[in-house]
């Protein structure tokens, strides 16, 4: 008994250290993330995520001192309880207010589309991360109006002890340059993912979008046939029956846009008065909601809608609303011939549709530790492990080798060097499993019953001392 008391105190400092801690021997996985079989889209191209590059790149995203004032991090217009967009129309930046809406980020990874902004202006997603940095009004590092310029920033970077650290951890030495800013905050961006929604749970059920997920409701199932189907018009823009087709442009099951997609209709500019004609990029549609059912923020380039009403009555009549007679650039796809449609969607039709929006939405990617704020209240951070005492130096010292991790079903162990405790705790420290092993070196655990998340695994020898902790994640 007193040797588990031991442990759990050991285990839950290993836990709740983790505020304003970077604990280089837990580092959480981002590389191999459960990833649906139905989502086939990936633009990592040559910059895989690895668990030390995104852990640097966590920590540039919610660094302010990314910003020439020191006021502005990514973190603070891209924000994790927003599904990494922003509550405000507009950003509040170093130098003033953005000049778009801030754009949710989450799966930026699994996108049809595989340039970035609304106007689609980066060709990589790599290319997009020090953009905000350098642009004037958002984090200073500008060159322009006397500010200072990016090889001011890496100076700078490189006067900060954890830096050092980190960039050695993620590249092998601590070298701070552009290109590798960009590579790390492009992990981390890409590693922000959400797929436990609803209606992956109902995609995961059956054999394609179209067949009635038997997770949802009438309702939900009706509104995603009208998201899938094509429109049935009458040769003048009504529509005389068929679906709406929001499914041609934001495609399933990413809901990402289409890389042909041009226009939607929403002209005017976030100004209220100029137009802004060149948005042809939407972020993924899982996650405009957040799960309390409140909007993560206002919808489109300018934030012009505030409800997802107000999105499907501009689909519903786009002339109506920009008062554009002839838009120039509006998609065919929202045309019959030459004609802007009119979808007549019925009172019903608009509830069925945000019913089925509804289930688009996660729970993980807003509470995950994995995506927060590594820095403690008064801006600190705290780098820990990597050293003779820590568990990942005892782990290698006795070569134990834990797999899969994550886990889906059993948990092997290879090359436990003598007698000892297994233990499985979760993340709140309760004792989860509890077996001896036989002393022949090998040793398996059931994680079939075990909830989704993170575990502990931790041994000792029978003297009670601890041979080693290690994270496990539970898929
Ligand atoms: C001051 C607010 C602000 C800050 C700071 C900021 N962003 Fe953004 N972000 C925006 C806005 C606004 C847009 C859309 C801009 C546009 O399209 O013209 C955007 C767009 C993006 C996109 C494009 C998403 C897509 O799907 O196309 C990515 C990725 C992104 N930001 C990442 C970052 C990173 C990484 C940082 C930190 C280095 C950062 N942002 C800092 C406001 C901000
Ligand atoms: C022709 C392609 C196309 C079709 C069809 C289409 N959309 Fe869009 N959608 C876009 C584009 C482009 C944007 C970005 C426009 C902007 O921000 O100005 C967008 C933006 C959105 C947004 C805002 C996303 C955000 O993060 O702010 C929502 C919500 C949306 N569409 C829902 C729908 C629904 C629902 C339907 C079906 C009724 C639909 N769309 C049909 C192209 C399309």
């Amino acid at each position: 008994m007193k040797k588990l008391g031991l442990s759990l105190v050991l285990v839950s400092a290993v836990y709740c250290l983790s505020l304003g801690t970077i604990d280089l021997d837990n580092l959480y996985n981002y590389a191999f993330q459960y990833i649906p079989d139905y989502i086939q889209l990936d633009n990592t191209r040559d910059n895989a995520i690895t668990d030390e590059g995104a852990t640097l790149g966590r920590v540039l995203f919610y660094d302010k001192k990314l910003s020439s004032d020191n006021n502005t991090a990514c973190a603070s217009c891209h924000q994790q309880e927003a599904a990494f967009g922003d509550l405000n129309t507009l950003s509040i930046g170093s130098f003033g207010l953005t000049g778009r809406h801030s754009m949710r980020l989450v799966n930026a990874r699994f996108s049809e589309e595989p340039k970035f902004f609304w106007d689609e202006r980066a060709l990589t997603l790599e290319e997009q991360t020090t953009q905000p940095i350098q642009d004037h009004t958002e984090m200073g590092y500008s060159g322009e109006f006397g500010n200072p310029d990016i090889s001011e920033l890496l100076t700078k970077l490189d006067t900060v002890s954890y830096y050092e650290t980190l960039f050695e951890l993620a590249f092998g030495d601590s070298e701070i340059t552009e290109d590798r800013i960009q590579l790390a905050l492009a992990q981390f961006v890409r590693s922000i993912q959400s797929f436990d929604s609803r209606y992956d749970a109902g995609r995961a059920m059956v054999n394609g979008d179209p067949i009635p997920f038997p997770n949802f409701t009438d309702d939900e199932n009706a509104g995603k046939k009208l998201f899938l189907e094509r429109v049935q018009f009458d040769g003048n823009g009504n529509r005389i029956g068929g679906g709406v087709a929001c499914a041609s442009c934001h495609i399933p099951p990413s809901f990402s846009i289409d890389d042909q997609s041009r226009s939607n209709g929403v002209f005017l500019a976030a100004n209220g008065f100029d137009t802004d004609e060149g948005i042809t990029r939407s972020p993924t549609l899982r996650d405009i909601f957040h799960p309390d059912g409140s909007l993560n923020g206002p919808l489109m380039h300018n934030g012009q809608f505030t409800s997802i009403r107000q999105v499907l009555e501009h689909y519903n009549d786009i002339e109506g609303v920009t008062g554009n007679a002839s838009p120039p650039v509006l998609d065919a796809r929202l045309k019959d011939g030459r004609f802007v449609q009119k979808l007549n969607m019925t009172e019903e039709e608009y509830a069925q549709v945000t019913a089925f929006l509804l289930t688009l939405t996660g729970e993980d990617v807003y509470t995950n530790e994995m995506w927060s704020d590594p820095f403690d209240a008064d801006g600190g951070l705290t780098i820990m492990g990597g050293n003779p005492l820590s568990s990942s130096n005892l782990e290698s010292k006795n070569d134990v080798e834990i797999y899969p991790n994550p886990v889906i079903e059993t948990l092997h162990l290879r090359n436990i060097p003598e007698e000892s405790q297994i233990m499985v705790f979760d993340q709140n420290g309760r004792l989860m499993a509890n077996t001896q092993t036989d002393g022949r070196g090998k040793h398996s655990i059931d994680f079939t019953t075990f909830e989704t998340g993170i575990y502990f695994v931790q041994s000792q020898n029978m003297n009670g001392e601890l041979i080693m902790v290690k994270r496990i994640f539970k898929i």
